[in-house]
């Protein structure tokens, strides 16, 4: 990562960290590729933010256009420091952006805003002042409260889609995003000190969710906003973009173990669709149904161990090769089905079990050795 620093006109370049002023904000705003929007956002930033506090303002940018000599030149005019980090390697997208721009932040506040001008600069105070009266660690800039609203979200598909997936994450996480009505904002106030950035796992558009669920901030407050229209450009969100969101909520429910077995049930019980799709092809083909069966329960287990590669390990799949993988996933399902009927017999015959108990106890056993199997010797931590 290449650094650079603006001071004020005349003034050497300064480091954000040193001018940090305790009740001061620092704004953290990650660019991809907004060179026609950063200059008219410092403008307003300019014109809103230091007269009412005292700011910095810090660009995490990951472009591959001239936004950040653009940014250097705009820098030139503002009153307050502006620092440029540029990644050559960018991680975490947006999210990894943002938090790389918190752990450079240097005051008492970061206000996180989006580069394009959909979030109003003139808002920042009025984020912190609410964070200092409740007093809160978050402040989120909501949409959804009264008196907020979506003007800048372009169509009725956009709308529709927001509100669905601030439905559905709102379902999974009720405890944690209790009191936010928008957790899908980018636009936000959070103590500098209440966040610990090493614990985060950003991925992608949704930062605040992953600092509202896994930072666990014991505040938080809401001031509604107007979503503008974007100034110039357009979105870089995009289709993989929605898929990564998607990775995210999974990654975040289930980071114990007690829940990641039970999203590996959920997966393995969907399994059974393809399986009986499979059989009843196979059968009506012809195929005796002994063969069919093993055929099917193989789609089944190919099924099961895409879903598990895709949602549930996909961030623990770089210690084995993907046939290493696909092979043991295999292995483990199958042991599964060859296992269990000797273990029903068994605790019929030695334990003196009903047939039935019997088989509930083999299902849940195989089930739960399949469930450890599968994290210590397919996926490591
Ligand atoms: N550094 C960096 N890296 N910045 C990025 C990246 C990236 O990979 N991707 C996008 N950005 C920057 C953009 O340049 C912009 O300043 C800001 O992040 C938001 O990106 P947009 O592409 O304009 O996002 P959006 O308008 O579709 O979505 C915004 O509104 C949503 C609510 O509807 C974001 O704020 C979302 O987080 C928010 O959920
Ligand atoms: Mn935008």
């Amino acid at each position: 990562m290449s650094s650079e620093s603006t001071g004020e006109l005349g003034e050497p370049a300064v480091r954000a960290a040193e001018v940090a002023e305790p009740g001061a904000v620092t704004i953290v705003v990650p660019t991809f590729n907004e060179s026609e929007n950063v200059a008219e956002l410092l403008r307003r930033i300019t014109e809103s933010v230091p007269s009412r506090l005292p700011c910095e303002v810090v660009f995490v940018d990951d472009s591959t256009d001239d936004t950040p000599d653009v940014i250097h030149r705009a820098a030139q005019d503002c009153p307050f420091p502006v620092t440029v980090l540029h990644r050559e390697e960018p991680e975490g997208g947006l999210g990894g952006a943002v938090v790389e721009g918190i752990k450079a932040a240097g005051c008492d506040w970061v206000v996180v805003m989006d580069g394009d001008l959909q979030h109003p600069p003139s808002l920042v105070p009025e984020l912190v002042a609410a964070g200092e009266r409740t007093p809160a660690a978050l402040v989120v800039a909501s949409r959804y409260t009264r008196g907020g609203s979506r003007a800048g979200l372009a169509g009725g598909y956009r709308v529709a889609v927001s509100r669905a997936a601030t439905w559905l994450t709102k379902s999974l996480f009720p405890r944690r995003l209790h009191g936010i009505s928008d957790p899908m904002s980018g636009f936000f106030a959070v103590r500098r000190r209440s966040v610990a950035p090493e614990t985060l796992r950003p991925l992608g558009y949704k930062i605040l969710l992953e600092l509202a669920v896994r930072g666990r901030p014991n505040r938080v407050a809401e001031v509604p906003f107007v979503f503008q229209d974007r100034h110039a450009g357009e979105s870089k969100s995009t289709a993989a973009e929605g898929r990564r969101f998607l990775r995210h909520l999974v990654g975040l429910r289930t980071s114990s173990p007690a829940a990641r077995m039970v999203a590996f049930g959920l997966i393995g019980a969907s399994g059974f669709v393809p399986n009986l799709l499979g059989l009843y092809v196979l059968t009506a083909l012809g195929l005796h149904y002994v063969p069919a069966e093993i055929a099917a329960n193989q789609l089944g287990v190919a099924w099961n161990f895409l879903l598990v590669e895709r949602l549930l390990f996909h961030d623990r799949r770089a210690h084995r090769r993907w046939w290493d993988r696909a092979g043991r996933f295999a292995l483990l399902a199958n042991a599964d089905l060859v296992l269990r009927i000797p273990l029903i017999a068994l605790f019929v015959h030695r334990l003196g079990m009903g047939t039935l108990s019997a088989t509930a106890v083999a299902l849940v056993t195989t089930f739960v050795l399949r469930f450890v199997g599968t994290e210590a010797l397919v996926y490591l931590p």
